[in-house]
């Protein structure tokens, strides 16, 4: 990194006047009004509407915020990617893909359904996500306690984040447990079609979900995350390798074509990056080989999307060539 520094070889040549570009967008994407906040889980719609937080973290490390970046909020969905990350890292893609596919569901990301294998569609809908929890449980780590597996996971979206804030929040994770009807549901679906591995625990495996959704970040620490993956799994400020090359193609791949709920065919059209939403407002952006951002807005659109994280995404792209086409 220092080296490149001294010879002025970054990956954004003008990083200040970027950050203008960035500035200028984060001003006309705070003046749009739209959305509701979520309020299906009670201390989410305690959220101020108005908290806007935008983090760049280049994969050289160089780092630009603006607005609400250090107040944490849950990380809900944004948790998919990741621990589907980290159980392609320990089990490997063809134990995974055992258990759930790769296409996209075309449906909403809670909906009772699975595919003609009867598989949850993919990892980044609930479905396949808490099977993913099933799997971090009972086949990666065997000898590890459920509070061991917390920390592991904790621990990983922590070393992603290069050390920066990683939290769990107990009143999210209580709040959600106790409205989790067709969490629970789509649990016992599964478990009918067998799409569990053997021995797991049905109320283990759904604590665990939930609690993968309430761990904590901000902005700042999200879009190191972010970075991480944009740079094929190495930390650009820790410079630890995390995450395997292999699994970040299959992450982005699928933050690709099931990132953004039932509107990822949109976005992938329009702004061409792989990227992943949660119902707290984040989301994370990857553009691969140069940075990762995070956009954090509370009100969501109808589709579940951060109304002014996807309005910045379109507003970058117009400005920037990122689309990957
Ligand atoms: O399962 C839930 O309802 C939430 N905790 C996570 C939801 C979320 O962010 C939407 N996901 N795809």
């Amino acid at each position: 990194l220092i080296s490149r520094a001294m010879r002025q070889r970054f990956v954004i040549p003008d990083f200040t006047n970027f950050c203008r570009d960035i500035e200028a967008i984060y001003w006309h994407c705070k003046s749009s009004a739209g959305g509701k906040v979520a309020s299906y889980i009670p201390q989410l719609a305690r959220y101020d509407p108005n908290f806007w937080g935008v983090s760049v973290c280049t994969v050289d490390g160089q780092r630009y915020c603006i607005g609400d970046v250090t107040v944490p909020f849950t990380v809900q969905s944004i948790s998919k990617p990741l621990t589907y990350g980290l159980v392609l890292d320990e089990l490997g893609e063809d134990m995974v893909h055992q258990y759930v596919g790769q296409e996209p569901s075309g449906r909403m990301f809670n909906e009772l359904v699975l595919d003609h294998n009867k598989k949850p569609h993919n990892p980044m809908i609930n479905a396949g996500a808490i099977i993913v929890c099933s799997l971090l449980q009972t086949l990666a780590h065997k000898e590890m306690n459920l509070a061991e597996r917390f920390d592991h996971v904790k621990q990983y979206f922590s070393r992603l984040a290069g050390d920066e804030y990683v939290g769990f929040n107990n009143a999210v994770f209580l709040s959600e447990r106790e409205a989790a009807d067709r969490n629970y549901a789509l649990g016992f679906y599964m478990r009918e079609n067998k799409c569990f591995p053997t021995k797991s625990n049905l109320r283990e495996v759904m604590d665990f979900y939930f609690q993968c959704c309430a761990m904590e970040t901000t902005c700042d620490a999200m879009s190191v995350m972010a970075a991480t993956l944009a740079n094929g799994g190495i930390c650009p400020t820790s410079e630890e390798k995390v995450m395997s090359t292999d699994s970040v193609r299959d992450v982005l791949s699928l933050m690709h074509s099931c990132g953004m709920y039932d509107y990822s065919g949109q976005f992938a059209f329009n702004v061409g990056l792989p990227a992943k939403s949660g119902v707290s407002g984040g989301m994370m952006l990857v553009v691969p080989n140069v940075m990762g951002i995070c956009l954090w807005s509370p009100p969501l659109d109808m589709y579940g999307n951060s109304v002014r994280g996807i309005q910045f995404c379109s507003e970058l792209v117009n400005m920037f060539n990122f689309h990957r086409y």
